[in-house]
């Protein structure tokens, strides 16, 4: 079989409804019990053959500037750790291009969902058939995010988030995303966790809100977001707090701070609500962007 000259995949943000955060381990990583979902927010993967050797990447998009093009991008090194999954590796070579739309250093995994679509995307280019759980375990070793990149969905993640389950979900959540300037960088919102939280508890699954996923309602599943990471991000971050409380004010369903921040989530009924909402944050000059997304939606997943 021959195989294309490019490919195109669709990666999603995610989002984690629940983030249960441990004590710091021996590796520096934190033990996780989190609840993503994988929502309407999209980045676009393009793959094109190039010469044996040659690993390259572009980026296009509002802050595509805010993505490196060398050796540190995490597609890039995607792209070259599945080549040695390649019977003959030397032959290989890629042109990536991103076109970003999920935001950059917003918590919300922007960067592995890059490194999900390069994997699908090179894979499919070269002709490299893995099995989902072997894909899931290369892509473990990019970031802990990567592997629920892949599954999209809703799904529980355990381990450093990196170990990543199903979970049902009845019905669609309509969120809207608060985007604001500035970054946060996600190791030091988890060093400010250690130092605010020194006798965090192992995490557990958080069973509530499973069982909110599961009726369906989002007045239901609004009361059982929580983000263990919220302290630590207003700590660096004291303004946030507006945000959120602004949100709720508009009538959001729940508000939560996304990942390691500083984007802001916020849960409404449905499409009419969400855009409300969206338009009260907007005109409260707190917020960069303001978005409407859905969730779930599909992992990583070839377009052409
Ligand atoms: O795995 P990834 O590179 O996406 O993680 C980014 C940073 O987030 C890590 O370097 C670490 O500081 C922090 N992290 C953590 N515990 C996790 C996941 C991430 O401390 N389970």
């Amino acid at each position: 079989m021959t195989e294309p000259a490019s490919v195109r995949v669709r990666v999603p943000a995610k989002i984690n409804l629940a983030l249960r955060v441990g004590p710091v381990m021996a590796d520096g990583y934190h033990p996780l019990a989190t609840v993503f979902q994988a929502v309407s927010l999209f980045d676009e993967i393009t793959a094109r053959s190039a010469p044996a050797g040659e690993f390259t990447v572009s980026v296009s998009g509002p802050q595509a500037h805010l993505v490196p093009t060398d050796g540190s991008n995490l597609a890039l090194r995607a792209a070259r750790l599945l080549a040695r999954h390649h019977e003959h590796p030397d032959t290989l070579g890629v042109a990536l291009h991103i076109d970003k739309d999920i935001p950059v250093t917003g918590g919300m995994a922007g960067g592995s969902a890059d490194a999900a679509g390069a994997l699908v995307a090179c894979a499919a280019l070269w002709g490299v058939r893995l099995a989902s759980d072997e894909l899931m375990r290369l892509g473990a070793t990019l970031g802990a995010d990567v592997p629920f990149c892949l599954l999209g969905q809703t799904a529980l993640g355990t381990g450093r988030g990196d170990r990543v389950t199903p979970v049902l979900a009845r019905g669609a959540y309509h969120w809207v995303v608060a985007l604001v300037d500035g970054e946060l960088s996600t190791p030091a919102v988890f060093r400010t966790f250690d130092e605010l939280h020194a006798d965090a508890p192992q995490p557990t699954p958080p069973e509530g809100l499973l069982g909110a996923l599961a009726t369906g309602e989002a007045s239901e599943l609004g009361r059982w977001l929580q983000n263990d990471l919220t302290d630590a991000a207003l700590a660096l971050r004291p303004g946030l707090r507006r945000l959120l409380d602004e949100g709720r004010d508009a009538g959001a369903r729940g508000s939560l701070l996304s990942g390691s921040g500083p984007t802001c989530l916020f849960l409404a009924d449905g499409a009419d609500h969400a855009t409300r909402i969206a338009l009260a944050l907007s005109g409260t000059g707190l917020c960069r962007d303001v978005r409407v997304a859905t969730g779930p939606v599909p992992g990583a997943r070839l377009v052409s």
